[in-house]
């Protein structure tokens, strides 16, 4: 079969590098892709973003199933596109996308079927918002309501802040939010303390399969500090997703978000990702959700991942008609038994103001349990170069955090190495023991 993958990413890279471990496998596309995936022999990168063109080539090129990758083309509809043409893609539709790019849809759907989550208020008169923040004092958090490339969120730690970012995700013509239908929003909840996790299901509308769990690392800098940015590193399994966690979080926010979609006439296709906060008492909330896979938390879940992931993706693109079905529930994945670690080489300026063009050192050869994937890098002229602000992320598998730390981090003193090259030298340190 011949598969293609939307996006350019770390994520895209890694379902594409685990997909094409298939032997049903004729050829994996990755559309655009990287410099990774264009060096890797089993993958094929395709250049076009623009989707009703990618639709015909798909159709022309004989696909028979394709996976999305970043929300993006999720919110512009490529499934429906796709599906309209009677194409195989794994992917919510554009109504059902709305839980990551809308998030004032999101949390009135939480709060409609009694997801736990923050408890909020959704403004678009800046006066009301502002009266808010001081009668409520920080922290607080404001939401930018459409998508914002990772910024739409800002955890105030006083009132200035707050205000602030009121005042810039409600500007009208704002190039920083994507505004949705309704205009200029935002929401505002309260502040939640605890420890995040990453939970992702793959869905059918009807049913879910739950993936190994991870935990992300949003901060630029060790210890947690600096600015947010799209995740620094992540590892995988999170020991905060205890068992009495997971079923918690299968029973009271997978389940009834999944049947709650069906109520409203959008049964939920694709990835499901609940970005969990875990209380010190094991209360479980949703800080979000997402309607793809995590980055970087894909790169180090599919190291893990034994099961062929594309009779995975297979059964979950059946057609809509069948969302009834218990298919996903009854399959098992199964799962290396070491947990796997990955680390982000973010590029001179990451998350500000990101540097493109530096040339990456020959990097060394991936081996079972050392891969190295490519995100913000570009092939030119047969150099390696980076080519935005997540660069590669460096994964291995082992034994303990420890050991995975020690091989990831003396992987890169090795040999990864491009100009103003930044990582965090403490990924996992919540997970050690
Ligand atoms: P989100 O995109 O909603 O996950 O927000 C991005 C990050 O902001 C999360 O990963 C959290 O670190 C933080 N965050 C979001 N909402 C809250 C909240 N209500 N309380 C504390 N931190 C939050
Ligand atoms: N790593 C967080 C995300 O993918 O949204």
């Amino acid at each position: 079969m011949k598969v293609l993958v939307i996006g350019s990413g770390g994520r895209e890279h890694a379902m594409a590098w685990k997909i094409a471990q298939s032997s049903k496998i004729q050829c994996v596309y990755v559309a655009p892709g990287n410099g990774g995936t264009a060096m890797d022999g089993r993958l094929q990168n395709v250049p076009i973003t623009d989707l009703n063109e990618l639709l015909n080539w798909a159709k022309s090129e004989g696909i028979g199933l394709t996976v999305v990758g970043p929300e993006g083309p999720l919110a512009q509809g490529v499934v429906d596109l796709f599906r309209s043409q009677g194409l195989r893609i794994v992917g919510p539709t554009q109504a059902a996308a709305q839980l990551e790019s809308s998030k004032a849809f999101s949390k009135a759907f939480m709060k409609r079927h009694n997801i736990p989550t923050a408890d909020f208020e959704t403004f678009d008169d800046a006066a009301l918002a502002h009266a808010y923040i001081d009668a409520k004092g920080a922290p607080i958090v404001i939401k930018a309501d459409g998508l914002a490339a990772g910024k739409g969120v800002v955890v105030a730690t006083d009132l200035d802040q707050a205000h602030q970012a009121v005042d810039w995700m409600l500007e009208k013509d704002s190039t920083l939010v994507s505004h949705n239908a309704l205009g200029a929003r935002v929401v505002i909840e309260s502040f939640l303390e605890g420890q995040e996790a990453s939970f992702m299901v793959l869905c059918n509308g009807s049913s879910a399969c739950p993936l190994a769990t991870s935990q992300d690392h949003k901060r630029l800098l060790d210890g947690d500090v600096g600015p947010n940015t799209g995740g620094m590193g992540a590892y995988s399994p999170a020991p905060v997703v205890t068992p009495s966690v997971h079923a918690k979080v299968m029973r009271e926010i997978i389940r009834p978000t999944l049947e709650g979609m069906i109520a409203e006439g959008m049964p939920f296709t694709g990835f499901l990702y609940a970005g969990l906060m875990i209380s010190p008492t094991g209360e479980v909330r949703t800080l979000e959700f997402n309607t793809r896979l995590g980055d970087p938390e894909t790169q180090p879940i599919m190291m893990r991942l034994k099961t062929d992931l594309l009779d995975v993706l297979w059964v979950a693109s059946e057609p809509a008609h069948n969302h009834r079905s218990q298919a996903l529930e009854d399959l098992e994945l199964e799962w290396d038994r070491r947990l796997s670690l990955g680390v982000v080489m973010a590029s001179h300026g990451y998350p500000e103001e990101v540097r493109k063009g530096d040339v990456i050192a020959p990097l060394p050869k991936d081996q079972d349990d050392r891969v190295i994937f490519h995100a913000g890098t570009q092939l030119k002229d047969q150099n390696l170069v980076t080519n935005g602000g997540r660069v590669l992320c460096v994964t291995a598998l082992a034994d303990t955090i420890q050991q995975a730390q020690q091989k990831v981090y003396g992987l890169v003193e090795e040999g990864v190495h491009f100009e103003g090259m930044q990582f965090r030298r403490d990924i996992g340190w919540r997970a050690k023991r």
